[in-house]
């Protein structure tokens, strides 16, 4: 143990250069983050399926990812929508990996459908075990979600997975940096414990945060451990990449952005991005929303003007097409701003959220910049959690609930027009046209 958690130090001072180093030494003060839950190491028998969760897998697909300490564990699902009558199955494939003295157990990934929208299914991993039931999102409006970045695995975080878990939703956005393993690889299975519960019943649609790269110079090639455990749909969406992708929920038409991998005009991502944005159809998903991890509208003094490169890239590529709402993470703190472009307001631009205070060790960021932007209408330095109802085509409902003393409590709330419906997807036809013919 000893030897273990020198090894960890020297790999942390090893990182800083590259890359973590900047989320620390800030002059903000954080009040006191709580500390991280323990957890029982691999506390099930080796052949019981752990860290359960589920993503969407295409159109009416889901992922069933977990693991098992048993190398010979069948990757198999099998599921019904009655408890113990298991009527359909699914095989899959499983990887692991090593990470120095680490080595994982049996990471499987197995894909299930067609499912049909809004219907509890009850499942079974690896043909043992405890059985699970999840819920699928609808296929129409409403559809519901919750939304917190930066959980890692505190005190902060359990009291925010319970909030979540009181509410109505039909699935979980995480903008980045999801259990602070930070290196030590068995807080990767610690935190699949921790969220288990929800993320075995509704999917968890998740992009990387600076969290999630854990590469070392020379030795360890980043986002390793992310990409093993979060199998996104990225092949579905026609991207290369685990870290950047797209799906699509009843009405809404999601892309997962990456912070942490190449996005400028001649990069991979851009290329597929705009290749994706050529295919959203408006009439059939109304509604356009961005997930990533570090905000282009912050004005916390924490990580400020880290997004600027990025936004500078694709901004006026998705002002074109005319997204609806950007969600991201990475400051501990909630920020909702006006809808804006190119740093000013614009009534045809996105609705900008900053919600990374799902709980993490690190506390909370707590010094914004004063006097407030223009385009800030409310912030605030507390842990917490968001949900987004879309109610149909015109209207969705946001509101962010803040921890207090453990309690949730309705701090902010906005009703939001979509694009759409105030005329400026039209008006933007021809921006768009030029932008995707452009090389
Ligand atoms: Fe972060």
């Amino acid at each position: 143990m000893e030897f273990r958690v020198i090894l960890v130090s020297i790999l942390l001072a090893i990182a800083s250069p590259f890359g973590l180093g900047s989320q620390f030494g800030e002059n903000y003060v954080r009040p006191q983050p709580r500390e991280t839950l323990s957890w029982p190491w691999r506390p099930k028998h080796s052949s019981e399926p752990q860290q359960v969760h589920i993503s969407l897998a295409g159109e009416k697909h889901m992922m069933i990812s977990w693991v098992t300490d048993d190398d010979s564990s069948p990757s198999l699902v099998e599921y019904g929508t009655a408890p113990g009558e298991y009527i359909f199955s699914s095989q899959g494939e499983s990887t692991s990996y090593s990470y120095l003295m680490y080595s994982s157990g049996n990471i499987h990934h197995v894909v299930i459908g067609p499912l049909d929208g809004n219907t509890v299914y009850f499942y079974r991993c690896g043909g043992q075990g405890q059985e699970f039931h999840m819920k699928t999102p609808p296929s129409q409006f409403p559809v519901s979600f919750s939304v917190a970045g930066d959980l890692g695995q505190t005190g902060w975080t359990a009291s925010t997975l319970e909030h979540i878990g009181r509410c109505e939703y039909d699935l979980h956005l995480l903008p980045g940096d999801l259990s602070y393993a930070d290196y030590q690889q068995h807080l990767w299975d610690s935190f699949g414990a921790l969220v288990q519960p929800l993320a075995s019943s509704r999917p968890w649609m998740v992009t990387e945060g600076n969290h999630e790269k854990e590469g070392i110079l020379f030795i360890k090639s980043p986002f390793q451990s992310y990409n093993a455990r979060w199998k996104m749909p990225y092949e579905e969406s026609g991207s290369t990449s685990n870290l950047y992708y797209s799906f699509e929920v009843a009405g809404v038409h999601f892309i997962m952005l990456g912070s942490y991998t190449d996005y400028d005009e001649n990069s991979d991502q851009y290329a597929w991005l705009k290749e994706d944005l050529a295919k959203v159809d408006r009439e059939r998903t109304p509604w356009l929303l961005v997930l990533l991890h570090a905000p282009w509208y912050n004005s916390n003094w924490a990580h400020q003007g880290e997004g600027n490169s990025m936004r500078a890239s694709m901004e006026p590529l998705l002002y074109a097409a005319g997204v609806d709402i950007l969600i991201a993470g990475h400051v501990h703190a909630y920020e909702r701003s006006e809808r804006v472009n190119n740093g000013g307001l614009d009534r045809c631009g996105a609705v900008h959220i900053t919600i990374g205070d799902g709980g993490n060790r690190e506390g909370l960021a707590q010094r914004f910049r004063n006097p407030k932007p223009k385009w800030s209408v409310f912030r605030e330095a507390s842990f917490g959690h968001g949900e987004l109802k879309i109610v149909n085509t015109t209207h969705a409902f946001w509101s962010w609930h803040r921890n207090d003393d453990d309690e949730p409590v309705k701090s902010d709330q906005v009703w939001i027009n979509s694009l759409i419906s105030t005329g400026c997807i039209s008006d933007k036809r021809h921006e768009l046209r030029k932008i995707l013919m452009t090389p």
